[in-house]
């Protein structure tokens, strides 16, 4: 047996936009499909790796940010399955007994589903990666002249990676 070290490699923050930019995917959009009102973006790993070779291009580095029901969401765009995109899909309520108590996200090319708030799927051990998300004040220079700015950004950050 060689001897190896797990290390934990840190991933920086990213802004992705002031919170409203981001409309409630539950407003006036019945099926609550996600693509009219969502954002997706590249964001290269910290270490440079990628999982290129997969039918949409540089689909792995991109996280999908959303908000449904009051709750801003930033998930992996890929689907855990088969790598969908994760943007055609959409949302729905978990419910217990008849009470909502979650949400989750149903991809669009097979159907399987991922609870929006652990990532766990359906079917099988497949699991969505969620993305850490802080809504911070804006800084003097990027509110600009505008001192009564309610507005606050939206930032992310992709989950550690363990490194062996
Ligand atoms: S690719 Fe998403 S369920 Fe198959």
């Amino acid at each position: 047996m060689g001897d190896y070290q797990e290390s934990v490699q840190a991933e920086p923050w990213h802004m992705v936009g002031l919170a409203s930019a981001f409309p409630d995917i539950s407003q006036d959009n019945e099926r609550c499909h996600i693509l009219p009102a969502c954002k997706t973006m590249s964001i290269p790993r910290a270490n440079g790796d990628g999982q290129s070779g997969n039918r949409f291009s540089n689909l792995s580095d991109q996280v999908l940010v959303f908000k449904y029901k009051g709750f801003l969401h930033a998930i992996d765009n890929q689907c855990p399955h088969s790598s969908f995109p994760l943007k055609q899909g959409n949302v729905f309520d978990i419910e217990d007994m008849g009470t909502p108590h979650g949400a989750g996200i149903r991809c669009f090319r097979h159907g399987w589903k991922f609870d929006l708030f652990s990532g766990q799927g359906d079917r099988g051990p497949h699991k969505l990666n969620l993305w850490d998300i802080e809504l911070r004040q804006p800084s003097p220079s990027s509110a600009g002249d505008t001192p009564a700015c309610t507005d606050q950004e939206v930032w992310v950050r992709r989950p550690p990676q363990t490194q062996k």
